[in-house]
């Protein structure tokens, strides 16, 4: 539409706030009838630059299985937001959060996945979260599915590579759909569901040790289980309660060219679309046809049930969520120096990257809202960004963090930008507001939070609450409605 005056600043009613997944922040692994998940097989990683989470096998879960400890396995723990959830809110309440993003642990609810009945005291906590956020007037934004699931469904289908799992998991989303209807407005299906081609964190199943042909197909034909999942999910929530909203989430990340060549941009282009692949997926409800081709060129062969595409088509999601850490750079010859965990790709000189690799590149967030907004004229949903940094506690029970409020100040300063350029963004919720188990390398001191929490990497330490200067920043910019950064 051609218009003459845009907008100043963010609209009104913009949702500021933060978001966190329950392996990272619950602990209480095995109460109240919870069943093992498998964000609780995964070890900590030996080394912080290492990723663990993928080098999970059947025997490693048997081993994990047979140790009844913590120690090893740190998202077991989490910071015990089961039992401080009430002083989490409220400080969170305190910064002015508009809403609140958390995950639901399908293995609270239905302990090995596949029971014809739920949990109730599993059920029964998240009222008394949603409770609470009622009283201080926050919405809630839940994931239904973040990196778990009932580890009973890795052993008996290999996780979503079993296309059992698409009916266990939509009568745990059916369960929640219709317990909440009224009461949470924003839902998301997976997180991050690209990295579903990364293994067993995202997808339950493994496929250690298997040549890469052999893992790709496995992980793909996970992933469209997803997909269908992800419809049937959508279709559920917008029969059981019209009015809420469903959202896709992707790990945004956006792939420079290393040079002018076209070649080099041609590659760059191919990595953005197997970026984009999965909220092309989600959005438009068809397979592009790019990924056909690439589906083709690999060999790989997705079974699709007769309806499938069906559903997808008539289903796709109400709104776009992602996570926006950094970008990479490739080059047609080879594919850059690998950086710190999870850093994919090549060195960008222009760019700064975080103690863990990670490129920081806020302008890089104005350029990927401003692209998928073109592509698929959806709202948009900023659902994590921040910065994983070491923090030192003062004596005095401080913590200068002005290097947390530099990156979400530029990031928050362009994604403003992108609003003035005519992006439809609904919200922002930094990850993860408060100290939480890191989702790489399952550490404590890699903190992303407002608010530190007093444990260390060996699950030492008071777990008592401490607010950062980030904290109080943080208000004032919610207070402003973001026109305040100073
Ligand atoms: C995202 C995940 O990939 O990044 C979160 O959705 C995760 O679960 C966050 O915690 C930061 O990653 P990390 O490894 O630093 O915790």
């Amino acid at each position: 539409m051609y218009r003459t005056s845009f907008p100043k600043g963010f609209p009104e009613g913009f949702l500021w706030g933060g978001a966190t997944a329950a392996n990272q922040i619950e602990g209480a692994w095995n109460v109240d009838g919870k069943g093992l998940s498998t964000a609780e097989v995964v070890q900590k990683a030996a080394n912080r630059r290492e990723l663990t989470l993928d080098g999970v096998t059947q025997a490693s879960i048997q081993t994990a299985v047979a140790d009844t400890g913590d120690r090893l396995y740190p998202k077991r723990r989490g910071i015990d937001f089961y039992h401080h959830y009430k002083e989490d809110i409220a400080l969170f309440a305190e910064m002015g959060f508009k809403v609140y993003r958390f995950s639901i642990a399908w293995s609270r609810i239905f302990p090995d996945g596949d029971e014809a009945e739920p949990n109730e005291a599993g059920l029964a906590f998240y009222d008394r979260v949603l409770d609470e956020l009622e009283h201080y007037g926050i919405q809630p934004l839940i994931t239904l599915s973040h990196y778990e699931m009932p580890l009973a469904l890795t052993e008996k289908y290999n996780g979503w590579a079993g296309r059992e799992v698409i009916a266990d998991f939509n009568r745990f989303t059916e369960v929640l759909f219709k317990r909440y209807k009224g009461r949470v407005r924003y839902w998301l299906t997976f997180n991050e569901i690209n990295s579903g081609t990364w293994g067993f964190h995202e997808t339950g199943a493994v496929d250690q040790g298997l040549p890469e042909d052999q893992q790709l197909q496995i992980r793909y034909q996970a992933l469209h289980h997803q997909f269908v999942a992800s419809a049937i999910a959508t279709k559920q929530l917008h029969e059981i309660d019209p009015k809420a909203k469903i959202g896709s989430m992707l790990a945004r990340m956006q792939t420079y060219a290393k040079t002018p060549d076209p070649l080099d941009v041609r590659a760059a282009q191919l990595e953005d679309e197997k970026n984009l692949f999965f909220t092309d997926v989600q959005a438009r409800g068809v397979y592009p046809e790019y990924m056909n081709r690439y589906f083709a060129e690999h060999e790989i062969k997705i079974d699709m049930a007769d309806n499938d595409e069906q559903i997808l088509a008539q289903n796709p999601v109400d709104f776009l969520s992602f996570s926006y850490y950094m970008t990479t750079v490739t080059s047609h010859a080879d594919q850059g120096d690998s950086l710190g965990n999870l850093a994919i790709g090549g060195r960008n000189p222009y760019l700064k990257a975080s103690d863990w690799g990670w490129q920081i590149d806020p302008v890089g967030l104005r350029i990927s809202l401003n692209e998928m907004w073109d592509r698929y004229r959806k709202p948009l949903f900023v659902v994590e960004n921040g910065l994983g940094a070491v923090d030192q506690l003062e004596a005095d029970g401080h913590v200068h963090d002005n290097y947390r409020i530099d990156y979400l100040r530029a990031h928050i300063q362009q994604m403003k930008e992108a609003v003035k350029d005519g992006v439809d963004l609904m919200g922002y919720t930094m990850w993860g507001p408060i100290d939480l188990i890191s989702f790489s390398t399952s550490e404590m001191s890699k903190r992303y939070g407002f608010i530190y929490v007093d444990q260390d990497d060996e699950g030492n330490g008071s777990l008592k609450r401490y607010k950062k200067d980030s904290f109080f920043w943080y208000k004032k910019v919610i207070a402003s409605n973001g026109d305040d950064l100073d």
